[in-house]
């Protein structure tokens, strides 16, 4: 039987599951403490850039199955399940920040006028399910399992890809330890069971680790491939050819072998460091994630430095074309994106900065001056220094032609298919000089060099 479902918060998670599970016939109400977020959503343009996001959400809103509120007491009231995928930012210390879930379970405690399922989204800490079920508890004087009970449902959507994964994930994961509640989850589930999706039902601490364990351990897998590339590098061998080789090999498989300047996003940096601190709490010390962390810093300071070194050693009172600004393609999300740190780099270094991303620059002028440089805060003093060399010498561009006009180096950050198949003669006449960093080792370096090109790739 289809639910009426609360989602609370609308970001990525939020409204992608929203949107999904009202397309599965559910009546959902999309909840969020930002007005202007629930006035664009409620008139049918999405807030984020996601492929096919805008059709369905248009269709379930004129379907009555979909809408948004900030009213959330009325709307859990009105609920048979509530899901929180509210934000878990990384504390100070590199915990995950649990204040806006629990805010939102109590909200929901508040609001509990019946037997209800509250699934936690959100990517949570181990243990926090437990703690979600005592906010929940004594905020509405409810026994857990008789008049609510709480599911651990973490979410894996890619971001770029986030819709074809609500409706096609490679599993579902449920931490759920009553009966009551399992019925309920296979009623909202209904749509993927019927095209045989893996469910695996485990208890709440289990489904916690599964979240940060497949995080960490494909954070690890790309921190891997970006060494290996370096070393490539020195050594005078084909990372490609080598990543190819190890992929064809069913233990490791070819996903995740491509090096880059680094991991960024809003899942991975924070779940490693999360999980970390998580190992710490229990006496168990995660080593090679604590690596990770480290080596993945490290990856994005090297690519600002080589670019450097590829201009001679600096690139002041020089012009750099930055192409890409997203943390990966297909995607407006920005946060610890490598293009951060690359951009602070070269506005501290002097350089003129001229920069395109095809959906990312408005999130990008914020993140700037906000974030970084390599996954730490930027300090007061940077931070002005940051901003005051952005307001001087960076130029954000209307295409890539336009971020080339005048430059002497080219780098590309991002691997959006635009820049796949650059126009190189354009590009070669619109250049002032002739260096080309492919940092993600998107063009033909052949074809790059025989247009008369100084071309460097990763591990190439
Ligand atoms: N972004 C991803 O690709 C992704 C993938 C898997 C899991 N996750 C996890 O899902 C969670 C959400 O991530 P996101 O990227 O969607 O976050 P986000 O920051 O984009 O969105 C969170 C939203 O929740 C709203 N909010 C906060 N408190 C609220 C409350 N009490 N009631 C209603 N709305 C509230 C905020 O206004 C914001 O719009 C995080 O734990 C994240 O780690 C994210």
């Amino acid at each position: 039987m289809a639910k009426q479902i609360t989602v609370l918060g609308t970001g990525y998670v939020g409204l992608v599951s929203s949107v999904g599970l009202a397309d599965f016939g559910n009546t959902v109400t999309g909840v969020d403490l930002r007005q202007d977020i629930v006035d664009t959503l409620q008139s049918g343009t999405p807030t984020i850039y996601e492929i096919g996001l805008e059709d369905y959400l248009q269709r379930n809103l004129e379907a009555g199955r979909l809408s948004f509120t900030t009213d959330g007491a009325g709307a859990i009231a009105d609920a048979d399940i509530i899901f929180i995928a509210v934000g878990t930012p990384p504390g100070p210390d590199g915990h995950a920040d649990l204040s806006q879930v629990e805010r939102a379970a109590r909200t929901v405690g508040e609001n509990l006028n019946k037997y209800k399922v509250v699934v936690t989204k959100s990517t949570v800490p181990v243990g926090t399910n437990r703690r979600v079920q005592e906010i929940v508890a004594a905020a509405s004087g409810r026994t857990p399992g008789e008049g609510f009970s709480v599911v651990s449902n973490p979410e894996f959507l890619r971001e770029g890809k986030a819709v074809q994964d609500f409706f096609h994930p490679d599993r579902v994961v449920l931490g759920c330890e009553d009966t009551r509640a399992r019925e309920y989850m296979e009623d909202v589930y209904r749509a993927l069971y019927l095209i045989q999706t893996p469910f695996v039902w485990c208890n709440l601490e289990t489904a916690e680790l599964i979240k940060y364990a497949s995080n960490a351990f494909l954070a690890t897998k790309i921190t891997f491939i970006n060494q290996m590339a370096n070393l490539a590098e020195a050594a005078g061998a084909d990372i490609h050819t080598i990543a190819r080789s190890m992929g064809m090999d069913g233990r490791i498989s070819p996903k995740f072998l491509h090096p880059g300047p680094g991991y960024g996003g809003s899942c991975f940096p924070k779940d490693t460091k999360a999980i970390a601190a998580t190992g710490d709490e229990f006496g168990v010390n995660m080593s090679v994630i604590k690596e990770v962390i480290r080596a993945n810093d490290e990856q994005k300071t090297l690519t600002a430095r080589k670019l450097l070194r590829l201009m001679g050693g600096s690139a002041r009172d020089r012009t750099v074309a930055v192409l890409g600004l997203a943390f990966k393609a297909e995607t407006d999300d920005v946060r610890e994106s490598p293009a951060i740190d690359i951009v602070q780099e070269l506005l501290l270094d002097g350089a003129h900065v001229r920069a395109f991303d095809p959906e990312a620059v408005e999130n990008f002028k914020t993140a700037l001056v906000g974030e970084g440089p390599f996954g730490g805060g930027l300090n007061s003093d940077l931070q002005e220094r940051v901003a005051e060399a952005a307001a001087q010498r960076l130029t954000y561009c209307t295409d890539e032609f336009h971020a080339l006009q005048g430059a002497d180096a080219l780098i590309i950050v991002t691997e959006w298919n635009a820049f796949r198949n650059l126009n190189l003669e354009r590009a070669a006449a619109l250049m002032t000089g002739r260096v080309i960093f492919d940092a993600r080792n998107v063009l033909d370096p052949e074809n790059v060099r025989a247009r008369g090109f100084e071309y460097a790739g990763v591990g190439r």
